[in-house]
């Protein structure tokens, strides 16, 4: 989907049940959103049923930090499209972010499995914080944009659309 009929559609609300404070409206990056919960949901199940193998750990940090990093970039190319005013303090959070996980994942290589819960838990925590603080925002800017009759250009999105 491209990011045109994905700001048509701002309006429209996902159904995939999940938590309503977390849904922003943008079916594309709802999307990624949820991707992100149900990774950390599915390996906190994990590590409460079975002893953890750290290949198991080690593959799911693989993938969230690929998911991470293919979400933040989406969100700053429609930053860009949308004249997003808070872009930089934004950005900045991102990379905070994703500073983070990776010096956690590096620590946890060697850690128990309640350091791993923990940290899992309390980064899954501060994500959802981070939607509601900084990800809705944004959304109110488009729908102001939309609301004033904006149209956006669609060809200054570089590299990955809004797909999922
Ligand atoms: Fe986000
Ligand atoms: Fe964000």
């Amino acid at each position: 989907m491209g990011i045109f009929k994905l700001i048509k559609n701002i309006f429209k609300r996902s159904k995939s049940g999940s938590n309503p404070q977390i849904v922003i409206g943008i079916p594309g990056i709802d999307a990624q959103h949820h991707e992100f919960f149900q990774k950390c949901d599915a390996i906190l199940d994990y590590l409460r049923k079975d002893s953890a193998s750290a290949n198991v750990v080690s593959k799911f940090f693989n993938e969230v930090i690929e998911l991470l990093k293919n979400h933040f970039f989406t969100e700053e190319n429609l930053f860009e499209i949308i004249g997003f005013p808070r872009a930089e303090e934004h950005k900045a959070e991102h990379a905070n972010f994703m500073d983070q996980i990776l010096r956690q994942e590096a620590i946890l290589n060697n850690s128990e499995n309640a350091e791993t819960v923990y940290f899992i838990n309390t980064f899954r925590e501060a994500f959802l914080s981070h939607i509601v603080v900084f990800d809705k925002p944004y959304t109110n800017h488009i729908e102001k944009l939309v609301a004033l009759g904006k149209k956006f250009k669609i060809t200054t999105l570089k590299a990955q659309t809004l797909t999922k």
